[in-house]
């Protein structure tokens, strides 16, 4: 090398490391529907903390929550269409993408959120998270949420009669839409940034919900009895664009991973815990009244739910249900 070899050699180097080390992080959005204070809020939040802290420099973590970037309606499509790296719906909202998902409404399946982990634990569970990458979807990992709860306007809320006629208020979910009709009422798919006025202005009736999403949304104002049915459970799967994914340097994809797998350990472990505080924030507010139920209560409403497993046997697949029936203790 000459001197003027040497000296470009020199300043081709300097320049590419200067690059190097001004060059921006990459931006990652997850955007979702629920408050900061509920799990998923949490996780989500976590998710970023972790990621940051093991790709310094490399990732940046926006994190939109409350339905603030993208709503139930929008935000399937924008993770396909890369507007968004990261959400984490409700496994109630996948049945565009798979059926198969849809094990996880069937009412009274699941003892609790336990037997709910168990089953996401299995194999079959396992296998779930990949039940979408034909259409372009890749499943990280489940975030829980907790068991339903049953809530309405109306003073009694007891027993399945109790709720012939009303409007409930559903996830966009065929399998909650024929729970609904299976009690005589009448179920209306709607975003869940909608639920709080529509409730308000008597649009529907009720509604189902977590603790932890009837107390962040202040539904337990607008609502006048909330029965403790944990007829269902609501938890997430989160996911992201799989060709962006497998197309992610391998050490940002190795620290992702790793940043996703302990915040939903985090996330995980804190559910329970949010959900029972909130119950108990609710309870002090005084506004709506918790209705306990008796176990012969629970069994009427059991009962009239059942017909709504033989209805979705077929899409969802008898082993798969089997398989999910064996978490319970
Ligand atoms: C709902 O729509 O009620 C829930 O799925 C919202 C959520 O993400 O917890």
């Amino acid at each position: 090398m000459n001197l003027k070899s040497k000296i470009v050699f020199a300043a081709v180097v300097a320049a590419l490391s200067i690059g190097a080390a001004n060059a921006a992080p990459m931006v990652v959005k997850f955007s979702h529907v629920v408050a900061e204070g509920t799990p998923k809020g949490q996780a989500a939040l976590k998710f970023k903390e972790l990621a940051e802290k093991m790709l310094p420099g490399k990732v940046q973590v926006q994190v939109f929550p409350s339905s603030q970037l993208f709503g139930d309606a929008k935000e399937m499509e924008a993770v396909l269409l890369g507007d968004v790296q990261f959400i984490a719906p409700s496994l109630s909202k996948f049945s565009r993408y798979t059926k198969k998902l849809q094990v996880f409404d069937l009412p009274f399946l699941f003892d609790d959120i336990e037997a709910v982990d168990k089953f996401q634990h299995s194999a079959d569970g396992k296998a779930l998270l990949n039940s979408m990458t034909s259409k372009g979807i890749k499943g990280l990992g489940y975030w829980h949420n907790g068991m339903k709860q049953l809530s309405t306007d109306k003073d009694q809320l007891k027993r399945p009669d109790d709720v012939k006629g009303l409007k409930f208020r559903i996830q966009a979910s065929d399998v909650l839409e024929a729970q609904f009709r299976a009690v005589g009422s009448n179920p209306q798919k709607m975003a869940f940034s909608e639920v709080y006025q529509a409730l308000q202005t008597g649009v529907v009736d009720g509604q189902e919900n977590t603790w932890s999403n009837i107390y962040s949304q202040k539904f337990y104002e607008v609502q006048k009895t909330i029965a403790q049915t944990n007829h269902g459970v609501i938890d997430y799967m989160v996911i992201t664009n799989a060709k962006w994914w497998d197309g992610l340097p391998a050490d940002i994809r190795k620290g992702l991973e790793q940043a996703m797998d302990e915040a939903t350990a985090y996330g995980n472990g804190i559910a329970n815990e949010f959900n029972e505080r909130d119950r108990k924030r609710i309870l002090e507010a005084g506004k709506a009244k918790i209705q306990v139920l008796s176990k012969d209560d629970v069994g009427a409403w059991r009962k009239a739910m059942e017909p709504v497993w033989k209805k979705f046997e077929g899409e969802i697949g008898k082993e798969l249900i089997q398989s999910a029936l064996k978490a319970n203790k």
